[in-house]
């Protein structure tokens, strides 16, 4: 085990990211050392411009992919890791199937190897696509889980998720490394963005531009959407806890909404012109998509572990999104 020291040390995979950059934020103003590894496929390196001009002497960018980082950190002294780092999204997943599901399972194994060798407690970000289809609603952390046929790419995304929690509750098993997986559910904020396809920048782009807001499908799918700022103040309180009680949490909100009414929130908040128009599936992802209706966490584990209980409005986080994207433009004027 390493020596306890004054600033924790810990290690951030994905943390350039949406979720981890506003992860390493927290950390470094708690007092922490954090390296961050990422290797910029989907995350900025200007997310942590904030990160870095306040703290920037205790935090350290590798910028390189996980695979290639792990043996170059191993043998330093964490105390603690979260691993963010994937192949995100079911847009990038259907466009590179066999890239994603073989990346994020092999990286994860990496990352736990890592961990165990620093005796490092350790926290593997999920997701709420390890439910699948879903045999019921709201989705319990120990429910059975049904997916679609593997010649479907879309199901690939979830099961490498399900197969990440695997190895990290096995290896938590077998080396007694404390672990904690957490399932996120839809996590918005600043520094999303539309490119992946993520719903509520895109809607909040198209509202600031004056376009139409793209509902894929009728609209009617209910999905829970929560600040990351709420989300990420969670991690730590979790991996504090982690090998200690259950291992799997469900993380984000249980208040429901469908998308058109989300569609409709951002024109509403952001007093936009656009006209609101649905797509069909099959013109958004290709023939055959298959989407879940409603989903929807059960999160009293988390509620009744840490007391978790998000604070942050949905037109507040459009509200974020949208002056975040005003200034971006204006600075790029
Ligand atoms: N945003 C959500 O709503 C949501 C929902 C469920 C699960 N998650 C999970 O949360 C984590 C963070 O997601 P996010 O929304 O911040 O996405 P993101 O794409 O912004 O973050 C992922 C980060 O990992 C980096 N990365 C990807 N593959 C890498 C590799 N092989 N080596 C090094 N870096 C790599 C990317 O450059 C990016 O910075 C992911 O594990 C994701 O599966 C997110």
């Amino acid at each position: 085990m390493p020596e306890p020291s004054a600033h924790p040390r810990v290690l951030v995979t994905g943390g350039a990211g949406f979720i981890g950059s506003h992860l390493v934020e927290r950390l470094l103003a708690a007092g922490g050392c954090v390296t961050v590894v990422d290797d910029l496929s989907t995350g900025r390196a200007s997310n942590l411009d904030a990160a870095r001009s306040e703290h920037g002497d205790r935090l350290e960018f590798v910028h390189s992919p996980v695979a290639e980082a792990m043996p170059r950190l191993a043998g330093r002294p964490f105390d603690a890791v979260y691993h963010l780092a994937a192949a995100v999204g079911v847009r990038l997943v259907i466009e590179s199937p066999a890239a994603s599901a073989e990346r994020n399972v092999a990286d994860t194994a990496e990352v736990l190897r890592l961990a165990s060798r620093a005796g490092a407690a350790t926290l593997i970000a999920s997701s709420s696509e390890v439910y699948g289809k879903g045999v019921r609603s709201p989705f319990r952390e120990e429910d059975d889980i049904s997916f679609g046929p593997p010649t479907v790419a879309r199901w690939s995304y979830g099961l490498s998720k399900a197969i990440d929690e695997h190895l990290a509750i096995a290896h938590a098993a077998s080396t007694g490394l404390p672990t904690v997986v957490t399932r996120f559910f839809n996590t918005v904020g600043p520094r999303q963005r539309a490119r992946w396809g993520m719903v509520l920048p895109r809607f909040v782009d198209a509202a600031l531009a004056g376009r139409p807001l793209e509902v894929h499908g009728s609209g009617s799918q209910v999905r829970c959407f929560c600040d990351v700022r709420d989300v990420v103040g969670a991690l730590p309180a979790l991996l504090a806890r982690a090998g200690r009680g259950h291992a799997v949490f469900n993380v984000g909100t249980d208040v429901p909404i469908s998308i058109i009414d989300l569609a409709r929130t951002v024109v509403r908040t952001l007093a936009s012109p656009s006209p609101i128009v649905t797509v069909p599936y099959e013109r958004a992802f290709g023939p055959g998509f298959e989407d879940l209706e409603v989903r929807i966490p059960d999160v009293t584990r988390v509620r009744e572990a840490i007391g978790f209980r998000p604070a942050i409005a949905l037109a507040d986080t459009v509200r974020d999104l949208a002056a975040e994207r005003t200034r971006g433009a204006e600075a790029a004027a």
